[in-house]
């Protein structure tokens, strides 16, 4: 394979040529792909990229200002949008997880049109979309016109009738390969080496109707799985690991009374592309300290269940 030092001593002056003088947009997601695609097209046209990222409320604890922080630091133009009543109001009501992902998905596209002009409004045309494309997602659409567009249930996925012209510097790219450019450009490893999020974020993460009352339950459970396997040192060996709100209302008791909860399902595992997964067996020690935070640290939680299926016949998410 060819080195990612060549790889990006090529791909920035080929974008500048490719992007001669103009503007373009690119949506960060919080994931790798649309981070590195953006630093790299950073590189070449600096201030002429103008980046936005949509807080949906379907994020993890931090992970807005986490965001910020980052891509602001790199003295990149960093928008974000608040949409989170849009997000809540797309999704009242829904219990089934494709209309939670179409409606996630829909409002995000809106969001991001709204916002695009606006932003021409403000600075003149842009006519570039940047998309974090990578070669597997160019494989998993089918090569065709389609695949351009990173879509396949996604929220990074934006309409084709937007009339953009695409810039996908990642394109040949796999993904250690993409983490490696994204180090060489100086991005650090709290975006480079994350684990992947669905678009959907938190929405496919609760089994029912997505209220605020939940997100800030789920945002808390996740927070607490995600610290403790980062604490016990687990984080780099685990594809994912995470909480979900399984919906099934459970007894429990605290002193002499009883109370009334919602099961959480903590899930982590292994794999190397997502396609297969195994359970990981994580070691008693921190199942217990995970289970014992999670029903005394978040209100409405008194039971937890670790997830043993593995990929297949189980998903990893659980929606
Ligand atoms: P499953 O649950 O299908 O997940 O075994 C495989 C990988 O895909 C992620 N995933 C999604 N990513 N939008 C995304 O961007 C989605 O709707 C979605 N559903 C699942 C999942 O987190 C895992 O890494």
């Amino acid at each position: 394979g060819w080195s990612m030092a060549e790889f990006v001593e090529r791909a920035v002056p080929a974008l500048r040529r490719q992007l001669a003088g103009a503007r373009a947009l690119c949506a960060l997601s919080g994931g790798v792909d649309s981070a590195v695609a953006a630093a790299l097209v950073h590189r070449a046209i600096g201030p002429r990229l103008i980046c936005v990222f949509v807080d949906t409320g379907l994020l993890r604890e931090g992970e807005v200002e986490e965001v910020r922080s980052i891509f602001t630091g790199l003295g990149m133009d960093l928008r974000v949008v608040d949409a989170r009543d849009r997000f809540l109001a797309a999704l009242d009501g829904l219990a089934d997880p494709e209309a939670k992902r179409k409606a996630v998905g829909e409002t995000f596209i809106r969001v991001f049109e709204e916002e695009a002009r606006r932003l021409e409004a403000q600075v003149g045309a842009i006519p570039f979309l940047v998309q974090g494309t990578t070669y597997p997602d160019v494989i998993e659409s089918g090569g065709g016109a389609a695949a351009t567009i990173k879509s396949h249930h996604n929220v990074g996925g934006l309409p084709a009738d937007l009339e953009f012209q695409l810039v996908e510097p990642l394109r040949d790219l796999f993904k250690d390969e993409v983490r490696e450019v994204g180090r060489r450009l100086g991005l650090p490893p709290a975006i480079v080496d994350r684990q992947p999020f669905p678009g959907p974020g938190l929405a496919i993460r609760m089994i029912g109707p997505v209220t605020a009352e939940r997100l800030q339950r789920l945002r808390a459970c996740d927070r607490i799985v995600r610290e403790e396997i980062r604490r016990a040192g687990l984080e780099d060996r685990l594809w994912q690991a995470f909480a979900v709100l399984t919906g099934t209302p459970t007894v429990g008791v605290m002193g002499d009374r009883r109370t009334y909860g919602e099961a959480v399902a903590v899930r982590a595992v292994t794999s190397d592309d997502g396609m297969t997964a195994d359970w990981a067996r994580l070691p008693y020690e921190v199942l217990d300290r995970i289970a014992r935070r999670l029903a005394n640290e978040v209100e409405g939680v008194n039971r937890v269940v670790y997830d043993v299926t593995s990929k297949p016949p189980a998903t990893i998410e659980w929606e």
